[in-house]
């Protein structure tokens, strides 16, 4: 579970990127966050995994304050960022190896993942060569095997489908779904509506750093009086006159 409690976020001074941002994401959930560019999407996300400081308010992973107890929050997610940035020297096997340390990953259970996923994603014969030689689309693999290795109760992904191929895509969908129906939390950004229509339980609708909508599709489509495609509320409850 996240909950994000009365967050804002001024980059510069003066001027409220995040304007006291109040949601809970739960478990058991795919929670997808949609919005236009800029809306703060990756600012939000960057605050829940701690890579940007929260100027005001507070971020609960399982109950562990982001900005009190970091490392033990840390300990509660695992994230793919929008930008698949790695250690590029290291082979895919010993990246995986590495996080597998970190996160304390019986070397068993590692490998049995390790095969499984790298099989169904088709880069298991790439995982001897160095992440330098990766297209951008077997970086962002990689860096979802590494996640779901590790079994995080929260898992948090920005614009993860950007760059993966059909196959790839929906597998990592089928992956999302599963993994939070066995009671974990699946947060995610995305500009492509259809995957959220398909796959979210509830949605956040972010536009100019307010929140201005949480939750299911069927609300959001009643509270926009559209009664047709997520497309079509989008695009009204994010539109100015
Ligand atoms: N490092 C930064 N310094 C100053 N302003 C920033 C910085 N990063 C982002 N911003 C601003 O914060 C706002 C939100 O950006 P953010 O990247 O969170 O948007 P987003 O919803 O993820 O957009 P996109 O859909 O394009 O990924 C934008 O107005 C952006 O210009
Ligand atoms: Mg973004």
């Amino acid at each position: 579970m996240i909950e994000i409690k009365n967050v804002s976020q001024s980059y510069v001074k003066g001027k409220k990127i995040i304007d006291n941002m109040n949601f809970t994401i739960e478990n058991n959930t795919v929670f997808g966050v949609i919005g236009p560019n800029g809306a703060g999407k990756t600012t939000t996300i960057n605050m829940i995994t701690g890579i940007l400081n929260i100027d005001e308010g507070d971020i609960l992973i399982d109950g562990k304050s982001i900005t009190k107890e970091p490392i033990e929050a840390k300990k509660q997610f695992g994230f793919v960022p929008d930008t698949p940035e790695m250690f590029e020297k290291l082979t895919g096997l010993e990246y995986l190896n590495f996080i597998g340390d970190v996160y304390k990953v019986d070397p068993k259970i590692r490998l049995e993942k390790i095969e499984e996923l790298a099989k169904e994603f088709g880069i298991y014969g790439d995982l001897k060569d160095r992440i330098q030689t990766y297209s951008h689309g077997m970086k962002q693999k990689l860096l979802i095997i590494s996640v779901l290795m590790h079994n995080p109760k929260n898992w948090i992904l920005d614009e993860p489908l950007t760059g993966l191929d059909p196959k790839a895509s929906f597998l990592l969908k089928k992956l999302m779904k599963e993994h939070a129906k066995k009671g974990n939390t699946v947060f995610f950004s995305t500009h492509v509506l259809d995957v959220a229509e398909k796959i979210c339980d509830k949605i956040a609708v972010i536009d100019e750093g307010k929140v201005t909508f949480v939750g299911t599709i069927k609300e959001l489509k009643e509270k926009s009086k559209t009664n047709t495609t997520l497309e079509e509320s989008f695009l009204k409850i994010t539109s100015k006159e």
